[in-house]
């Protein structure tokens, strides 16, 4: 690892008394307190910018990543939650490059906006993974991406619909469809609109009705729910760009008097499949979930110490993910799941 001497290293040092720092590393805290940690040389300084904690996936990658960063795998992690702002992101990434970190770890909230920090960083020499979602910039100002392939899991979710409506005799019927979608412009929510419309594009019998943003959280899944269902009485179809948003939305369809799920009169689909979707669907609430797996941890693990080894890493990296419904046994895979 390269020595670093953060900002705070000279009163690091008068602090120490002389004593033998090899590096120090400055943290700001919440309360505007300046922290400052010593750090073994040996460890590689990671500064990792999250978004928030939005939703039971983003605990999960959260975990996921402070498991395989630890000091005893040779890393010393930086950790700050932006809660759902950009501008805490982008401090965050000054604040790191301040701290002259090894490397820096960012998963945008949204695509565009990105330009000048990451600048920043490049000119500082510092590599940046962008991690989970991507970043609309030149892609000379990132080393890789690590995430999911939100089009296919949006192009999947339009194709087990088909087949269901197929199965179930309805495949000639008017089937009327709302969305509840992620955060606006973040890379999740842009796939999964775009993948799930090429495929409703093939279908003259499927109207989208309205789309509206759920910031991926369970209360605004159920607030847009809520108003979508006082709009439209013959909703035949939710997809729920997250599971989160999915189950905002089953609470508001019982709320409405409604039902949904397999034995309902909602097909509700939904995105991640994390343990508590599985309970959706054994209890009958959700038909289907298209997996994206938030277990970036090791595999991020891997991609430093290449880096660190002088390797190169391929540019774009995705997680490996399938899905789930209600035809399978739930109970057996739940009990499998890491998250
Ligand atoms: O970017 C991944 C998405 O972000 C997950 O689907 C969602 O749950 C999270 O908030």
């Amino acid at each position: 690892m390269r020595i670093k001497r953060g900002i705070a290293v000279g009163a690091a040092l008068l602090l120490c008394g002389g004593c033998a720092v090899t590096n120090i590393q400055e943290k700001e805290s919440h309360t505007g307190m300046q922290e400052i940690t010593e750090v073994d040389e040996s460890l590689i300084v990671v500064g990792f910018s999250q978004i928030g904690s939005e939703s039971d996936w983003r605990n999960a990658h959260t975990r996921s990543v402070k498991e395989a960063l630890t000091e005893e795998n040779g890393f010393y992690l930086i950790f700050e939650d932006a809660q759902q702002k950009q501008e805490n992101q982008i401090k965050a990434v000054r604040s790191f490059i301040l701290q002259e970190v090894d490397y820096i770890v960012l998963a945008p909230i949204v695509e565009t906006g990105w330009d000048a920090v990451l600048q920043e960083a490049k000119d500082a020499g510092i590599p940046v993974i962008l991690d989970d979602r991507l970043a609309d910039v030149d892609e000379e100002l990132y080393t890789c991406w690590l995430g999911t392939n939100a089009e296919r899991e949006g192009g999947d979710a339009g194709l087990w619909l088909a087949d269901y409506l197929e199965k179930a005799g309805r495949d000639e019927e008017k089937i009327r469809i709302v969305t509840l979608q992620g955060t606006t412009g973040a890379t999740a929510q842009i796939g999964r609109t775009n993948g799930f419309h090429k495929v409703l594009e093939q279908h003259d019998n499927w109207e989208m009705l309205e789309m509206m943003d759920g910031d991926f959280t369970q209360a605004k899944g159920q607030e847009v729910m809520e108003t979508l269902l006082a709009k439209y009485e013959d909703i035949d179809v939710v997809v729920c760009e997250n599971d989160n948003m999915a189950f905002g939305a089953v609470d508001a369809i019982r709320e409405a008097g409604r039902t949904c799920g397999p034995d309902g009169d909602i097909i509700i689909l939904s995105f991640d499949a994390v343990k508590a979707a599985f309970d959706a669907m054994i209890a009958g609430d959700i038909n289907a979930v298209f997996e994206c797996n938030p277990l970036h941890g090791p595999k991020l693990e891997k991609i430093l110490n290449s880096l660190e080894a002088g390797e190169t890493v391929d540019k774009i990296q995705y997680m490996e993910e399938t899905y789930f419904d209600t035809t399978m046994d739930l109970e057996s895979i739940r009990e499998t799941r890491a998250y």
